[in-house]
């Protein structure tokens, strides 16, 4: 791989952590057969939960000593950092998540505790990025047209620290072609259903998708993180919708998919976890808009909403309706990183994502259903 003066002496530095840095990015590029490194415009750091990286993940970060030179957002830690003590976390599991997000905040990074920096800072189309939160990769390359791998944590930083990325994979245009055309035959698809299928069936290829109706920008969100979460999709292309889905040709391999039987778990809900990935301000007004249709009446049970802080504060209004309906809307964290949940038995979510990660993260069973059934299930005795 090809690198620049100033990349050698960083490569050489005395700054231990820079070395390293650098060390990561060329073993990666090579690996990859990258020809040089590229800058980037933001990177995300994955791996904030102490839960997911424990005491060596604790260790290691503390260890940095540098500073990040592109802005580097944080993907969701363990717990609200306000409202833990009502999640049911403990004492000790907060000083050491607090530690953790101390440690990034160190190097410079900005605590967003999102897997939505999308809604905070948008890339622009071409942007290259080095992201590593999986549904934000596929959102940031198929809805945005920035570029982007699926970073590591340990990846993004060292691009953050050195704002660089290798040059491979979804950073060349010949490697966003759709390898496989996908026609969607019911109109009454669940997006996020779809992206779980969709996962599980071809994992690993770059879709392009014909849909039957008109999807929203939320939409479009949910099937790429469950498309991710199932099948490690990167990217995908939705014809005539994503930016980049007229640039190449139609791919020759075919398949057709009728999305009407979903075999869900059978359990009664001790918990409705929404926000996975984190709401949008859009997608509370319609959790807020669903629920109003049984005003007077409060939730009959345990019901979580995740986003990010500054979605929150950007619709406290909203916020403050849903709380006396007796909704809980927790920021910096989510259902699936946050050792919280482990607590309940069954958990309902209408997340692809929260469906395939839960079980295996949190020993809990899953139910899935629409936005609508999970509000109408919150509002009922089973
Ligand atoms: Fe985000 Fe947590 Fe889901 S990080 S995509 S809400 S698993």
């Amino acid at each position: 791989m090809h690198l620049t003066p100033e990349e050698e002496e960083l490569l050489s530095s005395d700054n231990e952590t820079v070395a390293k840095c650098m060390e990561i990015l060329v073993a990666i590029g090579e690996i990859y057969g990258a020809d040089r490194l590229i800058p980037v415009k933001s990177a995300q750091i994955s791996g904030v939960s102490y839960d997911n990286i424990g005491d060596a993940g604790l260790e290691w970060l503390e260890g940095l000593n540098a500073r990040v030179r592109v802005p580097a957002y944080v993907n969701p830690a363990g717990i609200d950092v306000k409202r833990w003590e009502e999640m049911g976390i403990d004492s000790e599991f907060y000083s050491k998540q607090m530690r953790v997000l101390k440690a990034l905040q160190r190097i410079g990074a900005e605590l967003s505790l999102t897997c939505t920096p999308y809604y905070l800072h948008t890339p622009s189309f071409g942007d290259h990025l080095a992201w590593a939160e999986s549904s934000a990769v596929c959102y940031a390359n198929s809805v945005i047209g920035a570029r982007t791998n699926r970073e590591s944590g340990i990846t993004a930083i060292a691009s953050a620290i050195i704002g660089k990325t290798p040059c491979y994979g979804l950073h060349l245009k010949e490697n966003r072609a759709p390898t496989i055309y996908v026609k969607v035959r019911n109109p009454n698809f669940n997006p996020s259903l779809l992206g779980y299928v969709l996962g599980d069936k071809i994992p690993g290829e770059v879709p392009l998708i014909n849909l039957p109706r008109t999807v929203t920008k939320d939409e479009l969100k949910q099937m790429g993180a469950a498309m991710a979460a199932k099948g490690n999709t990167a990217l995908f292309h939705v014809e005539g919708v994503t930016p980049e889905s007229g640039d190449f040709e139609r791919p020759k391999e075919k398949m057709e998919i009728d999305l009407t039987e979903f075999d869900s778990e059978k359990c009664v809900p001790d918990l409705i976890a929404l926000g996975c990935p984190h709401l949008s301000s859009e997608e509370l007004r319609e959790i807020l808009s669903i629920s109003s249709r049984f005003y007077p009446r409060k939730v009959r049970k345990e019901v979580w909403l995740f986003t990010s802080r500054k979605v929150y504060e950007e619709n406290h209004e909203v916020v403050r309706k849903l709380e006396r309906m007796g909704f809980k809307v927790f920021c910096d964290t989510c259902m699936v990183v946050s050792p919280s949940t482990s607590k309940y038995e069954c958990v309902m979510v209408n997340s692809g994502k929260a469906l395939t990660y839960l079980p295996k993260l949190r020993g809990v069973r899953v139910i899935f259903g629409s936005i609508k059934e999970c509000i109408g299930r919150a509002f009922s005795d089973d």
